[in-house]
């Protein structure tokens, strides 16, 4: 009976945890598809749909399971909507006026792909609102809870003043101290040094100790002198207001937009562009109220004299003028498609977390030894890279197995960088 009792315990256990390990199983594929989905979509869609029922150039995509006639039918339709359209079909035609921008066809997306970010879609549910809010209050604590360079020097030369005020007051009373007993004794006062006598005479009493005393001081004082000097100039940290409280994060983290989808410039040619306030209105037409309310998205508005209930622009604009955060000297010469597209350097090299800044800062000192260590230290990319594949076989110097780094291509040399 015992026995019988635990077999059929240990069996039913045996299932239970089969039970378990298939539903472990089939929840992480779930798991590994929704995050598919959520890259794909990032990559591909979020430039116009928010997986939300906001609109931005398209429809937010929330519902769209029950909206479109049937999971086949968005398949097809994302692979290649114009063909979509032509060929009659009655959803397509109701949904094409939607928009004067078309919607790109993806044709190299597979059907398994387009179902992840379906999937995604169905199953997002937006983050929660905490999780931002105690990553900023924590930065914020962090930034005030550690003692910069500056503050510290402050503090110490503070420090500093007190003890020698001390110094001084101290003194001055043990003058007058002794100056009374030698009065009330009837004796004559000793003979008064004075503060600085008294200095002196501690001084040549105490050789060692002053040495080393003014030796400490004056290196103190060079370090923080030629610091100060090394400074002129870097704006490491600049973090200037602009005239629209505009967020990388909320664009390029949250909604995912490209960098380039923006500063088109970068892979193009020497300057990263600033986007005109036009591209802003290709999602603000639709996108009219943010986390912080309407006011922030009514300054490009109110630049462009766009009324947004009409949506009719007025004929009396005024130019917005962003606060340069970059300002590299003349006498320098700096290239974006060079590092861009030749280096294929990511733009988070020199700018850091750009896409996690609230307003945006200069990361890097941008300084000739910060360019320079970079030249020292990093390869160019000959493979894959039809701009040096060809240079590379044609010069044999390459070819002794060190790495080729741009130092090697002539990235030291003062007229590359200097006009
Ligand atoms: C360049 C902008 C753009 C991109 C990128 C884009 N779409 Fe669209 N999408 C639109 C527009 C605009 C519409 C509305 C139809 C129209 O005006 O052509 C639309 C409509 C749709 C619809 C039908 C919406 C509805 O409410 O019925 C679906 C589904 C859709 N898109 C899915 C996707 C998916 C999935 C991706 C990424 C693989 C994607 N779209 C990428 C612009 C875009
Ligand atoms: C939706 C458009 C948009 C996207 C996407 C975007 N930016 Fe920007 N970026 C701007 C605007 C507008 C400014 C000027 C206002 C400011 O400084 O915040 C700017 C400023 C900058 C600056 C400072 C420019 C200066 O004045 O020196 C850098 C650097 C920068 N962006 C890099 C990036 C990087 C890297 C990404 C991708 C991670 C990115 N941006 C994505 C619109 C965008
Ligand atoms: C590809 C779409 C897109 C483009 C382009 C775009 N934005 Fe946005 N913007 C958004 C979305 C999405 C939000 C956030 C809406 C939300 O979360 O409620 C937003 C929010 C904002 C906010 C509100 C921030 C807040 O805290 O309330 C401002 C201001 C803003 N954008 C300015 C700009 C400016 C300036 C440009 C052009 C340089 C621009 N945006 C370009 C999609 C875009
Ligand atoms: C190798 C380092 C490096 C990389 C990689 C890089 N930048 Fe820059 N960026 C700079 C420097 C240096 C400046 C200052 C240029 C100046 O003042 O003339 C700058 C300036 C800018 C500016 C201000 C406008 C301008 O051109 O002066 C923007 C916007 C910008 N970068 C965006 C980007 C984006 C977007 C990417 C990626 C696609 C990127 N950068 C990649 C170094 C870099
Ligand atoms: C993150 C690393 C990095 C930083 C920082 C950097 N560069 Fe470069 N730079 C590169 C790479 C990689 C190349 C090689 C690109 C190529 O293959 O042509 C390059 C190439 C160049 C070239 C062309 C050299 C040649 O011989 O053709 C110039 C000019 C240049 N950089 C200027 C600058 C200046 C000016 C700065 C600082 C403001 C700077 N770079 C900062 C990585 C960097
Ligand atoms: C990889 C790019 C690069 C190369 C190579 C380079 N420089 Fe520079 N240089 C810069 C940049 C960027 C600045 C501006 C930095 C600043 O103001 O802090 C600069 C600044 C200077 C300055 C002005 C310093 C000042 O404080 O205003 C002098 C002088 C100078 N460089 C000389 C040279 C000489 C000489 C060579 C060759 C041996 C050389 N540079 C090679 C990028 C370079």
């Amino acid at each position: 009976m015992l026995v019988n009792d635990k077999i059929i315990k240990r069996s039913s256990s045996v299932r239970l945890s089969s039970l378990v390990f298939t539903t472990l199983i089939f929840l992480s594929s779930l798991g590994a598809s929704a995050q598919d989905g959520e890259k794909l979509f990032k990559q591909n869609c979020a430039t116009c749909h928010l997986p939300t029922e906001k609109a931005l150039v398209g429809p937010g995509l929330k519902g769209i399971t029950e909206r479109a006639p049937s999971e086949e039918w968005i398949v097809k339709w994302v692979k290649n909507p114009d063909a979509m359209i032509a060929s009659g079909d009655a959803y397509a035609n109701e949904i094409k006026e939607y928009s004067p921008t078309a919607m790109t066809a993806f044709g190299y997306l597979a059907d398994e792909e387009i179902i992840a970010i379906i999937d995604y879609v169905k199953n997002y549910a937006p983050p929660v609102e905490v999780t931002p809010v105690t990553a900023e209050g924590a930065a914020e604590v962090s930034d005030s809870g550690t003692l910069d360079e500056g503050t510290l020097r402050n503090v110490l030369i503070a420090i500093g003043g007190l003890l020698l005020v001390l110094v001084f007051i101290l003194s001055s009373v043990r003058r007058s101290l002794t100056q009374l007993v030698s009065e009330k004794e009837g004796v004559d006062a000793p003979e008064e040094l004075g503060t600085w006598g008294s200095i002196t005479h501690w001084m040549a009493t105490h050789r060692g100790w002053s040495g080393v005393t003014i030796l400490v001081g004056t290196l103190l004082f060079l370090q923080w002198g030629v610091q100060d000097l090394m400074n002129i100039g870097v704006y490491q940290g600049y973090k200037p207001t602009q005239p629209i409280a505009f967020s990388h994060k909320i664009h390029a983290g949250q909604n995912g937009i490209n960098c380039v989808y923006c500063h088109t410039g970068a892979e193009k040619g020497k300057h990263s562009n600033i986007p005109s306030l036009n591209v802003c209105m290709n999602c603000h037409t639709y996108v009219q109220e943010g986390p912080s309310g309407t006011e922030e998205i009514g300054k490009i508005y109110a630049a462009l004299d766009y009324n947004p209930e009409t949506k009719v622009y007025g004929d009396n604009p005024t130019p917005l003028e962003w606060v340069r955060v970059h300002n590299l000297p003349d006498l320098a010469y700096f290239n974006h498609s060079q590092h861009v597209v030749v280096g294929k350097i990511e733009c988070q090299e020199c700018h850091g977390a750009m896409e996690e800044m609230g307003v945006a800062e200069q990361h890097s000192p941008l300084t000739m030894g910060w360019c320079i260590n970079c030249h020292r230290e990093t390869s160019v990319q000959v493979t894959d890279n039809g701009y040096y594949e060809d240079m590379h076989e044609r010069t044999p110097s390459w070819h002794d197995g060190d790495p080729v780094t741009v130092e090697r291509i002539g990235g030291l040399e003062c007229a590359k960088c200097h006009y």
